[in-house]
């Protein structure tokens, strides 16, 4: 199996005032393709900080990172953004879509930093994750004439238009309502069985039983690392659910 992510021994401490603060105290894992794995934690566990330093937007105190076999500590700082541009795709909870811009214009961005990419290809690249997001019907929807369902649809094709080795979501459904939530997780349930390796922090447990393998954070350090056998369909919940009466 190919490893996409490695840590060995992260740490990362910040300094306030004359106090330093321990936010990660030695994390050691490793990510294979193909894993959908969540990341569970209550707040202050160290979750955000984890993630920042999975996308290469902090730098550990200490200890290894590999990505896609790429030892990340030893790249200068324009060789880490283009290595985050090319290999992850972020899905965030308040989406960073772009304001007043269309849902085609939003997702060709990752794909403007690419010079090999013209625009022709760009488009078309973009139009083809639409619509595998099912959002093949709303391509020049503005962003504020979408819902937050759509949106976080429009976000989730903008981070797989480079196909990214790994996708990255910090709590990607946590301000959706449950409904919209479980339609969400159904996406995710779909890239993760077309083989796409996705890490997802949530503080929600009850999100753990749809993902293949949940670790679990506390005080900076990993308390609990297990594979899921029994991966509840999401899909299923899904239509269990009762239906809004507006629904179309
Ligand atoms: N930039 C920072 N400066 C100082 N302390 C920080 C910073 N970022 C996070 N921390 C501290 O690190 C710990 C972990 O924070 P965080 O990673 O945001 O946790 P979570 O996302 O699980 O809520 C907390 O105690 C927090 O106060
Ligand atoms: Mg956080």
């Amino acid at each position: 199996m190919k490893k996409v992510i490695e840590l060995q021994n992260i740490r990362r401490n910040f300094q306030v005032g004359d106090e330093i603060v321990h936010a990660l105290r030695g994390i050691s894992f490793t990510i294979y393709e193909g894993e959908f794995v969540t990341i569970m934690g209550t707040s202050g566990s160290g979750k955000s900080t984890l993630l920042n330093t999975l996308g290469c937007l902090d730098t550990p105190t200490s200890g290894e990172y590999f990505l896609d076999g790429i030892s990340v500590r030893t790249m200068s700082k324009s060789a880490r953004a283009i290595l985050r541009n090319r290999k992850i795709g972020f899905v965030f909870q308040n989406y960073n879509l772009l304001p007043k811009t269309t849902a085609v214009e939003n997702v060709e961005l990752p794909l403007m930093y690419n010079p090999d990419i013209n625009s022709a290809e760009r488009k078309k690249r973009a139009i083809k994750a639409l619509q595998d997001v099912g959002l093949g019907n709303r391509l020049e929807h503005k962003s504020n004439q979408m819902s937050g369902g759509q949106m976080q649809r429009v976000a989730i094709a903008r981070a797989l238009v480079n196909n990214p080795a790994v996708i990255l979501a910090d709590e990607a459904t946590g301000n959706l309502d449950s409904r919209t939530s479980f339609e969400i997780l159904v996406l995710f349930q779909q890239l993760h069985a077309e083989g796409r390796t996705i890490i997802f922090v949530t503080h929600n447990p009850d999100l753990i039983q749809y993902s293949s393998r949940n670790i679990r954070l506390r005080d900076g350090k990993v308390i609990e690392d297990s594979i899921n056998k029994n991966i509840m369909s999401a899909a299923e919940a899904l239509a269990a659910m009762p239906k809004p009466e507006d629904d179309e």
